[in-house]
């Protein structure tokens, strides 16, 4: 594929500076408050896929020239991103929802240990790093809420290319042995499809010389999206979005012009909170096929889902919420990224639901804040039974991880009352406008600084109304 040139910035571009600052700082701890009753119309727009941006941005290292991404959501998780790259030597700059990665110099090759432990995913640009320079440096990113998030899958892939990797003080040192600094294709079979060490392996064999094939290899779309973005930077990949991806390397890349597909988790959430709030919305664009299990499970639990033009879809409500059991399982399988959201929406369902989480070993956490809303829900190993009740009841909450946070908001659109939503640094991770979006469909919610939110986070009493005038009902039995 041809490279597109890239068009000047207009003068609007931020400086580089300035894309890192975007959502980078963490504002002061201010909660959101959320009044339960208010049904949702209208449409959700949906912003870029965060997982692909991140990984999309990673990939910008493999290629000396500049490129731009398109569709970028402005994310705190995208401007930890934009520092680390930045951190190694590139120029980041923003011209709304694009992104110019001029990665002509790369000036280190050691990422910088505070942003990779609060981002996770920038640990992913060894692969790209290594493949370029024939040496990386980058911190363990250390395990997080959801579990202990191990790296050993994309560290033994690098060494099957041929790099040699070991330890220091807590940051993975790789390099590839020889002269040259190039890494070798290998045959790689991955004992798990995660998606980093996909990723991860793909970027850096593009540059590798021979062939690759990565077995059992995560099927993701996200992973699809950074194989097209490498592919129009000029790399050889073949079955991207199977389980074997094969890619032949090439001795360089060269700039692209690449949009990044739609969050389909983004989108999903959506979908469930006009689940949730017996609602009639549409939420678009996205792509209805990355969304399959998640349309299959709410069309189960007695929602009506249309895909209308534009890859905008349309959920109605049914007679009631339906019980149904789900298992999160690598794509395409139930994701987990959507397994709090549905657990809200199971909350209120005509009877009982299982929940069961299969990819990340700690990731029931929000059960307890669902309870403390009234929820009937007990764990059982690595399985939630989910007893549906009449209604849920607003109160203070505190999300555990980026999905719990957007799960507890949106079970607050449906609570008796008033739910006020602490950690808001997980939610401000991967909701572009949050609060924005869900107002201008009817929602009630607003953000407040930390002083205010002092006073907010006092208990509602249970039982006492506060202000809902418009009661959606929690569920018709
Ligand atoms: C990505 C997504 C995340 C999503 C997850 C699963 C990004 C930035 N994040 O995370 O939102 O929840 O996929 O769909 O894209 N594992 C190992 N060894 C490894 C790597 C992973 O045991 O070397 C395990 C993990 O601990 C976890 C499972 O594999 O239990 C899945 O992880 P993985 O697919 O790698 O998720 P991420 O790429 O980190």
């Amino acid at each position: 594929m041809e490279a597109t040139p890239i068009a000047p910035l207009t003068s609007s571009a931020l400086p580089t500076a300035a894309v890192s600052a975007t959502k980078s700082a963490s504002k002061p701890a201010s909660v959101i408050e959320i009044w339960g009753g208010y049904p949702l119309s209208g449409h959700i727009p949906v912003s870029g896929a965060k997982n692909s941006a991140l990984v999309v941005l990673g990939g910008t290292l493999l290629c000396s020239q500049t490129c731009r991404i398109r569709n970028i959501p402005d994310l705190m998780d995208i401007g930890r991103m934009a520092s680390v790259l930045e951190a190694l030597g590139l120029k980041v700059a923003r011209n709304g929802d694009m992104l110019d990665v001029d990665a002509s110099h790369v000036s280190h090759s050691k990422a910088p240990y505070d942003i990779v432990s609060k981002l996770r995913a920038s640990f992913f640009v060894i692969g790209p790093l290594l493949a370029r320079l024939g040496v990386a440096r980058v911190p363990l990113p250390g395990g997080c809420a959801i579990g202990a998030r191990p790296v050993a899958l994309h560290i033994r892939g690098l060494q099957a290319l041929g790099a040699h990797v070991h330890m220091d003080h807590g940051v993975v040192h790789a390099y590839v042995p020889g002269a040259r600094g190039k890494l070798k294709g290998a045959k790689i079979y991955l004992d798990y499809p995660s998606v980093g060490a996909t990723e991860t392996l793909m970027m850096a064999a593009t540059l590798a010389e021979g062939e690759t094939v990565l077995e059992n290899a995560a099927q993701e779309p996200e992973v699809v999206d950074l194989a097209n973005f490498c592919i129009a930077m000029g790399a050889k990949i073949c079955g991207a979005g199977t389980n074997t991806i094969t890619v032949t390397g090439v001795p360089s890349l060269h700039a692209t012009d690449y949009a990044i597909i739609p969050d389909r988790v983004e989108a999903g959430t959506y979908l469930v909170a006009g689940a949730l709030t017996r609602s009639n919305i549409t939420v678009g664009p996205v792509d209805p096929h990355h969304l399959t299990p998640l349309l299959a499970k709410l069309r189960e639990t007695g929602s009506t889902i249309e895909i209308e033009e534009n890859n905008n879809i349309r959920i109605s409500p049914g007679d009631r919420i339906l019980p149904t059991d789900i298992q999160t399982l690598p794509y395409p399988g139930f994701p987990t990224d959507m397994q709090a959201q549905f657990m809200a929406l199971l909350t209120l369902a005509d009877g009982s639901s299982t929940v069961t989480e299969t990819v990340f070993e700690n990731r029931l956490q929000h059960v307890a804040e669902f309870n403390r809303m009234g929820a009937d829900i007990r764990i059982k190993g690595d399985c939630a039974i989910v007893r549906g009740v009449t209604q849920l009841s607003g109160a203070p909450v505190t999300g555990s991880d980026l999905r719990a946070s957007a799960a507890l908001a949106i079970a607050g659109l449906v609570a008796k009352g008033k739910t006020t939503l602490h950690g808001l640094h997980h939610l401000d991770r991967g909701y572009e406008k949050f609060e924005e979006k869900l107002t201008n469909v009817g929602a009630r919610l607003r953000r407040i600084p930390r002083s205010e939110a002092d006073i907010a986070a006092q208990p509602t009493p249970v039982g006492v109304e506060v202000t809902a005038d418009v009661p959606v009902g929690a569920a018709v039995r």
